[in-house]
């Protein structure tokens, strides 16, 4: 028996790098899947991909920062799937740039798609998950929450945000039967940092302070992704599980 057999997933960031290993494997472990990001060429690959699992995909462009296009995903979700489940919020953008630099306006768009994004979808799919008195919502954290780089002052602050609310949501919804919890991946190389990992003298500089000396799978992420959607994690919520080959604890 497959863990999610029957269950319906939401993915957001589903067109690419970490979104789409999750859609996979939570496509794999059994769940039909409503996948969600702005680029609709890019989810259709993705439901390609999924398709060997013979599972029930859904298309949804959406700009995860608007919360009336979040609410038309939870709703068209629920209409053509026929219920939702697993909500993992995945979507997210990194803006590196000295602090001194950033504008107000480059803060607002970090915090309005790595943290407004996540209490979009936690706001649009609540009325869903209360009333049916179970769901398991999965928000994509990063290990820069915990460690600095100079650099990423906004894409910190937003994540950290991101745990914060993850261990509020978890204590408040625990008597709905929701279990509200985060990954927090180390470095994985995707579109989102393919460019400094290009460069021998960056990714030196990175994976010098990490203990494992390599950068994450893509096919790493899923199996975490899956335990904490599944009834196997009923009993954690409000957690914060970093999934980065040592970095943030050394
Ligand atoms: N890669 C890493 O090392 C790493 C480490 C820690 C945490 N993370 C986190 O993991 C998540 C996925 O990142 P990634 O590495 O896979 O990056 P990526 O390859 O750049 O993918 C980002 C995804 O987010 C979607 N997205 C961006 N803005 C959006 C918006 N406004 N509305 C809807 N979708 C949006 C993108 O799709 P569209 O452009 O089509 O909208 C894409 O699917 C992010 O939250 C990131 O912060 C990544």
């Amino acid at each position: 028996m497959k863990p999610l057999a029957g269950k319906t997933a939401i993915v957001t960031g589903a067109s690419r790098g970490l979104g789409r290993a999750i859609a996979l494997a939570l496509g794999e472990a059994g769940a039909n899947l409503s996948l969600a990001a702005r680029s609709k060429p890019d989810l259709e690959e993705t439901a390609r991909l999924a398709a060997v699992s013979g599972v029930r995909t859904l298309i949804l462009p959406t700009d995860v920062s608007r919360y009336a296009q979040f609410e038309t995903l939870v709703e068209r979700t629920i209409e053509s799937l026929g219920r939702l489940d697993v909500l993992v919020n995945n979507a997210g953008i990194a803006k590196v740039l000295p602090f001194a630099e950033a504008t107000p306006s480059d803060w607002r768009e970090v915090l309005d798609v790595n943290l407004g994004g996540i209490m979009n979808g936690c706001r649009a799919a609540a009325p869903h998950l209360i009333a049916q008195r179970a769901g398991k919502i999965v928000n994509v954290a990063s290990v820069l929450a915990t460690v600095a780089l100079p650099g990423y002052a906004l894409y910190s602050a937003a994540k950290g945000g991101v745990i914060a609310l993850t261990r509020s949501l978890g204590v408040e919804w625990a008597r709905h039967n929701i279990q509200v919890n985060a990954m927090a991946p180390g470095w994985f190389v995707t579109d989102m940092n393919a460019a400094a990992f290009g460069d021998d003298r960056i990714r030196d500089r990175l994976l010098r302070d990490v203990p494992a000396r390599r950068t994450g799978r893509l096919d790493e992420i899923g199996p975490l992704a899956v335990y904490l959607a599944s009834s196997a994690s009923d009993f954690m919520t409000g957690q914060t599980i970093f999934l980065d080959g040592g970095l943030s604890v050394a």
